[in-house]
């Protein structure tokens, strides 16, 4: 651990309608309180985004929006601008999660783009890489990592590092319940660390935010939160439930 603010992000995906939302961050307000040891994301539908950001204003938790566009207006039917997000109080963005690249076909460039207008809007980004399967048994981690890094990074710059948070999410553990080992984690960790110390310099790199992500609950969670180079964790299937409120307990 490092002296960052350990971060708990959910991670809803297409699950809660408003009033199940509501419900759940009521309970889960009522449960952690006020207490700012770690900060809680809440990634939210975008159907519920607003009413959950007013519920949860004064509070310690914050509202993240599961993706966005790169235009900031005009005839991009179905989409969702920066603007929109920051007029009802969003703060955060996931960008480029694995359901985004595979099943949307959001490329490297494509989530370079979100990035770089979300910074450009001031809402944080938090920028998903991760392996498939079949890269990991063909050796290909890194190489997978350090392209979805370069290229999704492409042009930002050494003063806006620190603002984006990158979330580790090796794709073979998403939803699967197979987490990865403490170690597994750590040394993919370490990796995007070095590199980001590479291209930005140790200093930058060392302050960071670094999430894993991956069928994380509250029966493993520890080993993998006390590794070095893991700052926090962004959680799917257990960020809808109990477990999450409990995690979110356990930590604060
Ligand atoms: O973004 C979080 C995520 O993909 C992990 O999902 O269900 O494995 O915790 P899950």
């Amino acid at each position: 651990l490092t002296e960052k603010k350990f971060i708990l992000a959910g991670n809803w995906k297409m699950n809660k309608n408003n009033s199940e939302a509501a419900a759940f961050v009521n309970k889960l307000i009522g449960k952690i309180g006020n207490e700012e040891k770690i900060d809680v994301i809440l990634g939210v539908p975008f159907t519920s985004l607003e009413k959950i950001a007013d519920i949860t204003s004064g509070t310690n938790i914050k509202v993240s929006s599961q993706n966005m566009y790169f235009e900031e207006s005009g005839a991009y039917t179905g989409e969702i601008s920066p603007d929109m997000l920051k007029d009802i109080n969003v703060t955060h963005v996931i960008l480029g999660h694995s359901e985004r690249r595979d099943i949307f076909g959001e490329t490297n460039e494509i989530i370079n783009k979100k990035i770089k207008k979300s910074l450009e809007k001031e809402l944080t980004p938090i920028f998903c890489v991760g392996e498939h399967l079949e890269e990991r048994e063909k050796g290909l981690i890194f190489n997978t990592i350090e392209k979805q890094i370069k290229e999704g990074l492409n042009e930002i710059e050494k003063d806006e590092i620190n603002k984006i948070i990158i979330a580790y999410e090796p794709v073979w553990a998403i939803g699967t319940g197979k987490v990865a080992t403490p170690a597994q984690a750590q040394e993919v960790h370490k990796y995007i660390r070095d590199l980001l110390s590479e291209m930005y310099g140790e200093e930058v790199a060392q302050k960071v935010t670094l999430l894993y992500g991956g069928s994380v609950k509250p029966s493993n969670y520890f080993g993998l939160f006390i590794q070095k180079d893991i700052d926090g964790g962004l959680v799917g299937g257990a960020s809808l439930k109990e477990d999450f409120i409990d995690l979110a307990n356990i930590m604060n």
